[in-house]
This record gives C-alpha cells, structure tokens and sequence, in this order.
C-alpha cells in the first residue's frame, strides 16, 4: 500500500525548512561577516577564525564573570582543546622535555645525527600575549619540529611562566636564563650545536622575548655565548604610543585587535586593567609629561617609518594626560619589556636580524621601526613585509587550520636561517 500523500503539507514542510535555513545562514552571516581591508589572503577563512575567537571572549566572558575562573585561564583551556585537535605526525625529529636553569624546555633534535659536524641551534619563545599558548602542543610543536627538520638544527623552545601567574620581568627572565643556559659551552657541546652558530626567534609576544633577550645577551660580554642572529615574527616592542599609523589603520583587524594588545601589556606588567582607556588615548605620554621625552625620538614614527606606511595618519599626543601612569607602572619605560626603547648603543650589540611585519597589524609599526632603528645602529636587518598577511598568520600554517600566506611566511622566514644561520 503507498502511503498517503499530502503534497500541501510536504510542501509546507518545505518551505518551513526553506525559510529556517535562510535565517539560519542569515544569522551566521551576521555573526561571521565584519568588513575587512581588501588586501587580505583569504577573507572569508579569517571571518570564521574571527567568529571563532569572539565566540570563544563572549562564553570566557560569561564564565569569568559567573566568577569560574580567571578568563586567562580559561581562554588557555579552550587553546588546548583546540591545539589538541591539530595532529602532530612529524617524522625525523624526537624530542624531549627539560629544564634549563629551572625553567621547562622542550628540545628537538633531528633523528639522523651527524655525528662529524657540529649542527645550528634555534631558541624559540612562543607568542600569546605573555599570557596564552601551549608551545608543546599542536601548531608550535608543529612549527619547532618542521625548524629542526628542515635546518637539520637542535630547536629549544621555551615554556616560559605566563600572566596572571606571573607577571613581568620573569616572562623575559625565564627566556634569558634558558637561553643562556643552553650557551654553557657544555650544553652546547652536549646537544653537538656549534657554539657561533645560535638564532632566537620568537612571534609576537615570542618577538617581544626575542627581541630583549638578543639585547642582554648582545650587551652582555661577560659570558662566553653569542647568538649569531634574531628572527623577529611581528613582534611587539613598545606601549608607549597606541596610536602608531598601524594602530590606527588596524585596530580592528583580527584578530590582534588594538584594545586586546593594550590588554595584554597591562596584564603582562601586571597594572591595573582599567588603566586601558587611559592607554588607548595616549594618556600616558603626553606632551606635559617630561619622562617621556628622552624616548620620544625612539619611537616617533613620523620620521621612522616611509611614507608609504604613514599614509595620512596623525600622530596622537594629548595636550595635558595622566602623568601618574608612567610613575605607577615604571616597566612602561623599560627596554627589557619594551626593546624599541632600548639606548643606540645597546642596539648596536644586539645580533644580526630578519624581522617580520604583516601589512594588516597593529604592529607593523613596532616591527618597522625597530628595523631601522638597529640600522641605524650598524645591525645588518632584513625586513619581511607582507602586504597581505595578517598577525597571527604564522600559527595558521599546519593542517587543518591554514592559510597559504602563513605557509609562505614560515616557509621564507625558515629560508632565511636555513642561508643565514
Ligand atoms: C568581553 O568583555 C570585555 C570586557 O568587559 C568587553 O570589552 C568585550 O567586548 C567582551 N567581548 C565579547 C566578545 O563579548
Ligand atoms: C664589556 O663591555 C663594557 C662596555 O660595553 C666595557 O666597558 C668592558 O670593558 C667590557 N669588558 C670586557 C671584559 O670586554
Ligand atoms: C586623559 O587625560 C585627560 C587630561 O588629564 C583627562 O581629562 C581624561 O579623563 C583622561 N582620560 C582617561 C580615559 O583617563
């Protein structure tokens, strides 16, 4: 017996999950789409990863403020589950977890040893807002072994103490005690690495370490170890201006939007958060405030920056500000915190550098601008800028979540140590 048909109502039926389904992609639409610059790589799988990170704030946001925990905390919990899901099937490397000077490493050494020559060595800072990231797992796990790999090199990453645990300097102390702990000629020797032949190298937050770490140790002539180079990855330099010409282009470009970088400066140097409207305003350096002055000149990107990067933007420097903040949060003028703001001559010590700035990032500026500030020091500085990339992008370079200009810039900034180093 056929079934009775009821064309009216299947055609209701229909339509209801016609109109549903319109509404449905609608409202994912809505949610998704926010208006992006035209130069970007692939705009559409950055508006998911955007959606992804606010859905992430709004139920971190939720929890924090049901008082479940500190949204730090939380955010790390979320980046674990999804570094999880990141397969790590890598062949030619082995690794193993250590510590250097009390501070926990991960070392990866490629499993066909050489034993006659001496091989490279690269110390890695994961970024994250001296805050966030799990180097041992998923994407930067994936990026340290494809290094030891490819450079056939003894990669060292450093699984430093994060905010709000700790807050600064020891971020920057752990790094610079792991990383001088691995130059003891007799570490050195240990993991078979050519002392002349050592790079740090550090995205974002990891740029920041880097970045002050090449300095001390530049310095720093008591010691017997040097690092031949220092790979900056859109690093983070300075707080003193969020008002630079790639601030004000990009302060809502995902997914480092300005107020989040504020955000993290103020919990790394652990002051108080509500100082973040301040900051956004450049309250903090301005003109009546003499303590800022000497630094000026470090970070005055309307003579440190081509014209073609300034465009029309004005710099941004309140008449009468909040004098208090740089007397209350002294490590706002600090060079271990903030590189940028660091003396010429200290500068001139600092190893040789590629830095890396993407056209779409709050700090594109901080990057450029420390480029030619350590030329004009005499450091011999490669600057990679890509019109089209966006912060972030070299932790999308692994299956399955990648974009091809995050690809790229591992693969030339890998390039670059593989000639150099
Ligand atoms: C989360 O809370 C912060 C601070 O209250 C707010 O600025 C931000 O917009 C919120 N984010 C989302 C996605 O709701
Ligand atoms: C180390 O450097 C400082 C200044 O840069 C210099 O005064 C000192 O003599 C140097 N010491 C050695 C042992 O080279
Ligand atoms: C910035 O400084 C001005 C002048 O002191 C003050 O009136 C204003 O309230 C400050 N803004 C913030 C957000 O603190």
């Amino acid at each position: 017996m056929a079934k009775t048909y009821h064309p009216r109502r299947s055609h209701f039926i229909m339509k209801l999950l016609c109109g549903f389904t319109v509404l449905l992609t609608a409202a994912v639409a809505y949610y998704v789409y926010i208006p992006l610059p035209r130069r970007l790589s692939e705009p559409w799988k950055l508006l998911v990863v955007a959606a992804a990170f606010r859905g992430v704030t709004q139920v971190v946001n939720i929890t924090h403020s049901l008082g479940l925990g500190h949204h730090i905390h939380i955010i790390n919990h979320a980046v674990t589950i999804f570094e999880s899901l990141i397969p790590v099937d890598f062949e030619g490397v082995q690794s193993h977890d250590a510590e250097f000077h009390s501070v926990p490493v991960r070392v990866y050494e490629p499993t066909q040893m050489n034993q006659v020559t001496l091989r490279r060595a690269v110390v890695f800072f994961h970024g994250g807002g001296w805050s966030l990231g799990f180097p041992k797992l998923g994407s930067y796990d994936l990026l340290c072994r494809k290094m030891a790999a490819e450079l056939n090199a003894v990669v060292v990453t450093v699984d430093y103490h994060m905010a709000p645990d700790v807050r600064f300097p020891v971020q920057y102390e752990d790094c610079l005690q792991a990383t001088r702990h691995f130059l003891r000629p007799e570490v050195l020797a240990h993991y078979s690495v050519e002392p002349q032949r050592v790079a740090v190298c550090g995205d974002s937050a990891g740029g920041n370490l880097a970045a002050a770490v090449a300095q001390q140790i530049g310095k720093d002539n008591s010691t017997a170890g040097t690092l031949k180079l220092q790979v900056l990855i859109y690093p983070v330099l300075q707080a003193l201006d969020f008002n630079t010409a790639s601030y004000q282009q990009n302060l809502n470009v995902p997914i480092l939007y300005r107020e989040l970088m504020v955000h993290y400066w103020l919990e790394y140097l652990g002051a108080d958060p509500n100082l973040i409207h301040s900051l956004l305003l450049n309250n903090h350096t301005a003109q009546d405030q003499i303590l800022a002055d000497p630094h000026r000149t470090k970070l005055d990107w309307m003579t440190l920056l081509p014209k073609h990067m300034r465009k029309n933007y004005k710099p941004v420097i309140p008449a009468v500000g909040t004098p208090s903040i740089l007397k209350d949060v002294p490590a706002l003028l600090d060079s271990r915190a903030a590189p940028l703001l660091a003396e010429e001559e200290v500068l001139s010590m600092a190893a040789r550098a590629y830095i890396m700035t993407c056209e779409h990032d709050v700090l594109r500026d901080d990057g450029t601008m420390y480029g030619l500030r350590l030329q004009q020091a005499g450091v011999s500085v490669t600057l990679q800028h890509y019109e089209d990339c966006f912060h972030g992008c070299v932790s999308f370079a692994f299956w399955p979540l990648y974009f091809s200009v995050g690809i790229r810039a591992v693969e030339d900034y890998i390039a670059w140590l593989q000639e150099n180093l």
